[in-house]
């Protein structure tokens, strides 16, 4: 039986990513624990800035045309979301900024998520550097009443293309993060 429709948002655009090497580990865990997975990189992703002009709080709908309304609709519909992003000046990708934002159009409807969750990687080992991206994050999901900060996996010293492949501890935290969802 399938217990819950979980989406996962990896934002970095680089090859060999590490938060996304860390997002595809929760994934294994949310499929083994029997939910419904889907997996979205925004590489390759037509998503333009939002210009702000409210056209959605009318419509339901963004008026610019590109790959975010399918993505959206993804977002509303699911009950488990979990964003992952690099560190950038110790904040969220300015990616993932730009996707929470182009969601504007949810923020009048009706939306199933819930549990939202953060997975974090960033060269610097000092705990807590990710909390600017965490704050980020909770700003956006204060302005959805029914949805919370679920967890936040924070995953220091990962700096290299795919170096989060020989963290096995981080690796270990993000599959039970899927796991537990
Ligand atoms: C533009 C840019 C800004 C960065 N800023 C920080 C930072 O403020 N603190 C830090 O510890 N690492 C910083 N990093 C390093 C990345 O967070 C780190 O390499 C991370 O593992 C990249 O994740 P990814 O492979 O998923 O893109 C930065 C990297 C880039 C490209």
């Amino acid at each position: 039986m399938i217990k819950k429709t979980v989406l996962i948002i990896s934002s970095s655009l680089r090859v060999g990513s590490n938060s996304e090497i860390l997002a595809h580990e929760a994934e294994k865990g949310a499929i083994e624990a029997g939910n419904k997975v889907e997996f979205i990189t925004l590489k390759d992703r037509n998503i333009q800035f939002c210009r702000g002009c409210l056209a959605c709080q009318k419509l339901g709908k963004c008026v610019l045309q590109d790959d975010m309304n399918t993505l959206i609709d993804k977002v509303q519909k699911s009950d488990v979301l979990i964003f992952a992003t690099p560190i950038y000046y110790y904040e969220m990708s300015g990616q993932l900024k730009t996707f929470l934002d182009r969601c504007n159009p949810l923020f009048s409807k009706e939306n199933n998520f819930k549990d939202v969750y953060l997975i974090t990687t960033l060269y610097d080992e000092t705990s807590g550097k990710s909390e600017r991206a965490k704050a980020g994050l909770e700003g956006w999901i204060e302005c959805f009443a029914q949805a919370r900060l679920a967890g936040l996996l924070d995953c220091g010293g990962i700096n290299e293309p795919k170096e989060a492949s020989e963290h096995k501890d981080a690796l270990k935290k993000a599959y039970d993060l899927g796991k537990n969802i």
